[in-house]
């Protein structure tokens, strides 16, 4: 379980300080699929990058299985944060790397063997129907089959946790598709805990199990997707969910 206790997190800029994340308590379940949903500049991205401390809270609790990582010396951080695996709506490839290599990556920082490397990165590639890509670059791939690249490199350490900012948000609607329905399979089949950030109510109600909105730095309402018929109460979540407005 992922436990954010009063998560609070400013930055520093040019007109002052300015509060990202101001004050969120939320607990995403082991299994789950849960969303942050707003508006741009709502907090989505620095509150997702709080769960590993890419971005380190000013204040608050971080708990990840009862771990509290905000104490954890910089060497076991970094230990934990490979449990926890990453996509991004850009990718990230290494351009000059093929589909294989860029999977393979975090192995060989991980300091696995090249046998084991190799089982491992075929394996994921073939979770997400890239087998026959493996040795192609990135520049030769679509952007969902960057994308499925990606997932594989995400998942090929074996993460308990996937953390998702905005995944479709560069694709098509079908694409987008596709791509829910891998992460859907990976969150079942490997029983990845997802977290992911979006701003498209159509991805949230297809994938999410439960939804947090967000709205200056705040949690302002988290709805339970598996309702057939969602009751939001706050006007944003009304917008968002009822009157199917897009962002
Ligand atoms: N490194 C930074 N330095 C200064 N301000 C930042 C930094 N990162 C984020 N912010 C500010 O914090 C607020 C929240 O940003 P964040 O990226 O978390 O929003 P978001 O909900 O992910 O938006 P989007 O949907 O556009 O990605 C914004 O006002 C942003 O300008
Ligand atoms: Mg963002």
């Amino acid at each position: 379980m992922i436990r954010l206790t009063e998560i609070k997190k400013t930055y520093q800029t040019a007109n002052g300080f300015l509060c990202a994340v101001d004050t969120v308590s939320v607990q995403i379940h082991v299994g789950e699929v849960f969303g942050f949903i707003g508006f741009s500049g709502a907090g989505k991205s620095t509150l997702l990058r709080c769960i590993n401390l890419l971005e380190r809270p000013d204040s608050g609790l971080v708990l990840v299985d009862g771990e509290n990582f905000m104490t954890l010396p910089k060497k076991e951080l970094l230990k934990r944060r490979r449990k926890i695996g990453m996509v991004f709506q850009h990718y990230n490839l290494l351009q000059n790397a093929t589909a294989f290599e860029n999977v393979s990556f975090p192995l060989e920082i991980a300091k696995v063997t090249k046998n084991e490397r190799r089982h491992r990165v075929l394996q994921c590639l073939q979770i997400v129907g890239l087998s026959e890509k493996a040795n192609d670059y990135p520049s030769k791939l679509s952007g969902g089959q960057k994308q499925r690249v990606a997932i594989a490199r995400a998942i090929v350490t074996n993460p308990k946790i996937l953390l998702c900012d905005e995944p479709t948000s560069a694709l098509d609607p079908q694409t987008t598709q596709t791509i829910l329905q891998y992460l859907k399979l990976i969150n079942k089949e490997l029983g990845i805990t997802i977290v992911l950030v979006t701003h498209e109510m159509g991805v949230a109600r297809t994938v999410c199990d439960r939804v947090s909105v967000m709205e200056k730095g705040k949690v302002i309402e988290t709805l339970d997707m598996s309702n057939e018929t969602l009751f939001p109460q706050s006007e944003l979540a009304k917008y968002l969910f009822i009157n199917g407005g897009g962002i």
